[in-house]
This record gives C-alpha cells, structure tokens and sequence, in this order.
C-alpha cells in the first residue's frame, strides 16, 4: 500500500490516492482501485484506520448508503498482517433468515432438506483473515444470537452438527442506519452492538468533507475517460461549483455515477452543467423528511373517496400501491425505497416479495 500523487501531473494537482498493490486481486469493482482522502475530515480518518488496522479489534463502520463502507473495511484488512489472507463480504440485508444462518455458520450434510453435502460457513472460509458483515442491523434477532455466540467462544458449530470448530477471524461490521437507535428500541442486541464496535468508525456522508468531492469528481473523470478511449477531459468551473454545491445524498457512488454518465452525454471535452444528472430520488430527498400537515390531508382526502368506491382488500392495496409507487419512483433500487419508506430493506424486500414485484 503506497501514497502516491496522480500520475498525470496536469489533471488534478497533488491529490494523495491510495493504491491497492493488485488492484485486479480485490473483487470490489475495477473502479475501486485507489481511495481519495483530500479533505481534512477524510485524512484524520485515514490516520485513524492505520492505527486501528493492526490490531484484530472489531470494527464498526457507520455511514450512510455510498460513503465506501465497504471500500474501507478492504483498506482496514489490507493494512492488517491479515492482509494476504481471505477478505469475506457478506451484505445481512440480502439474505433470509435460513439462508443467512447456513452461509454463516456452515452446515453438516442432511442438516435440512436439499442439503446434499457438507458446507463451510463464512467463519470458516475466513479464517485467519476479515469477515466483513454489511448491514448488520438488518440481521435477524435468532441471528444476533449465535453471531453473539461466536464471536464470544471463537468457535463456530455449523447447523445440524455438535461439533465446534475453532475459528479466527476479524469481524468489521457496517452499518447505514443508527444501531444506537435500535438498540434502544429493542431491534438490536445491546451486547452484541459492544463487542462489534471496539473500534467504532463513522464515515461521514460527502457533505461533510466537501473538500473530496472535486478530487473524486477528477479521479472518476480520469478513469472513465481512459476507459472510452478519450484523451483529455475537463470541468467546467460552473459545472465543479454546482457538484460543490448539491447535497451529494447518494454519496461517493452517487458522485461516481454522475460523473460517468456526464462524461457519456457530454459532446466536447469539457462537462458542463447540463451534463451532471444528479439522481431524481436523491433530489426529492428533502420532500421525504418529516410528514406534513398538508400531505396527511391529501392523504387522508385520497382514502375516503377510495373508502366511498369500497374496493376489496383496501389495506392490501394501499399498501401495495404505496410500495409498487415508492419503488418504481426509486428507479427499482431497494436501497433508495427503503429510505424513502423509512423502512428496514428486510421489510421491504418481504413486502416486494408478497405483492410478486421483484
Ligand atoms: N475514498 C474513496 N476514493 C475513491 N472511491 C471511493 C472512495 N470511497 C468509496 N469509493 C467508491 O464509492 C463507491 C461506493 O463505495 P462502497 O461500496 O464501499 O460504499 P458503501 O458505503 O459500502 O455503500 P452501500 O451502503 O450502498 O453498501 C465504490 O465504487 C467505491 O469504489
Ligand atoms: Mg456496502
């Protein structure tokens, strides 16, 4: 892992970018091949990690949804003397309860129907390196429990097995809701939330560090030129004043997006303001806050006429309606709608399943 400034002097001035030694040997994405940390909030955190990495303390990453959780939990393990054996990623939130137990956890052969042969866990694929756990306030209670287990007895015992298997791995965690929060309503096991966060790391949200966003916006602009084959490509002051400017609520992947898609539309070498798309979701973001008196009203208007036409299943459809129309404002994307709902993606994903719209 080494410093380096840019390798093109003319595009973005002294701009430090980490460099993955075999950026190809990571599976994140190909884009995440360096990490920018240019405003001050992002290089004390970048000091913070590299005291932090050597130990095999848990981690917890809070932040929101495309602040590169993800990136640094590979940063946290490729810093570590772990850092040449298995990364595992397992994202809580895409798994079913059952599902999720028997990836974990491993099972033995005839454990449950359909399970043909014996299978390893995560815990045990990683052993000796990190287990990244995204979204772990989506897991389930019974799940909470043995992870619990596990990280208490450092043993995993796979399902439908006695056997304990002796296991030893580095647990990073990450989150984009409050898990305080949870905990104190009771979704979130408080002893579990302690023995996850030892090294509690909050990656604040684009806005923040605004001081990032016209370093990233030339790094993704460097690399998405060199990838259509073009030259040279620049931003145009108004065009860098307005990415500044906007709220960034997609994050770094919502930044990254932009500038690819700009780049895509742009017809000479230089964006310009009318070539930056931000998301239609994301701009709607300060609509969704607390509910109003007046759309309560709309609301409330809506439903008693729908309660004069007396349609069946009226719960069913609002609800499905509600969740058909979030969704599909979303442009599909299960993240976005459940924010926009401000409901667990779990509960969303149950619902999308229940009314046949995935
Ligand atoms: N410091 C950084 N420098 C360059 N690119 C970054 C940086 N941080 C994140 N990215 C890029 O932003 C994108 C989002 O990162 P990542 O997937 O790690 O976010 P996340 O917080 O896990 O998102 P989500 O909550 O949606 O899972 C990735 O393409 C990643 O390469
Ligand atoms: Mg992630």
């Amino acid at each position: 892992m080494s410093i380096k400034p840019f390798d093109r002097p003319d595009t973005y001035y002294e701009s430090p970018v980490l460099t993955f030694p075999e950026p190809r040997s990571f599976s994140l994405s190909i884009r995440a091949t360096a990490l920018v940390f240019e405003d001050p909030k992002s290089r004390e955190l970048l000091d913070r990690l590299e005291r932090i990495a050597p130990s095999s303390a848990s981690a917890l990453i809070i932040g929101e949804t495309g602040t590169g959780k993800e990136l640094i939990a590979r940063h946290i393990h490729a810093l570590s003397e772990r850092g040449n054996r298995s990364f595992v990623a397992v994202n809580c939130a895409s798994l079913s309860e059952s599902l999720i137990e028997t990836e974990l956890f491993g099972h033995e052969r005839g454990a449950f129907t359909g399970a043909v042969s014996e299978k390893a866990g995560w815990f045990e694929t990683a052993h000796g390196g990190t287990l990244f756990l995204d979204e772990i306030g989506d897991l389930p209670p019974s799940i909470q429990v043995k992870l619990l287990r596990v990280l208490q007895e450092r043993e995993v015992v796979r399902v439908g097995s006695r056997k304990s298997i002796p296991i030893n791995v580095r647990m990073i965690a990450a989150t984009n809701v409050d898990l305080k929060a949870a905990v104190q309503a009771g979704r979130f096991r408080e002893d579990l939330y302690y023995r996850l966060s030892v090294a509690p790391i909050y990656l604040p949200p684009l806005r923040e560090r605004p001081g990032d966003i016209l370093p990233l916006a030339h790094h993704y602009l460097r690399i998405y030129a060199e990838r259509i084959g073009q030259a040279e490509a620049h931003i145009s002051p108004e065009a860098e004043r307005r990415m500044q400017e906007y709220s960034w609520p997609g994050n770094i992947r919502e930044l990254e997006n932009v500038i690819h898609y700009a780049l895509l539309v742009c017809p000479g070498a230089t964006l310009r303001p009318e070539d930056l798309h931000f998301s239609a979701a994301s701009t709607q973001q300060s609509a969704v806050a607390p509910a109003a008196q007046p759309e309560s009203d709309e609301l409330e208007r809506a439903l008693r006429n729908l309660f004069d036409k007396n349609p069946p299943s009226l719960y069913d459809l609002v609800e499905k309606t509600t969740i058909s129309t979030a969704y599909n404002f979303c442009e599909r994307n299960q993240v976005h709608t459940a924010r926009l709902l401000n409901i667990s993606r779990n509960v969303l994903r149950a619902r999308l399943i229940r009314y046949q719209l995935l």
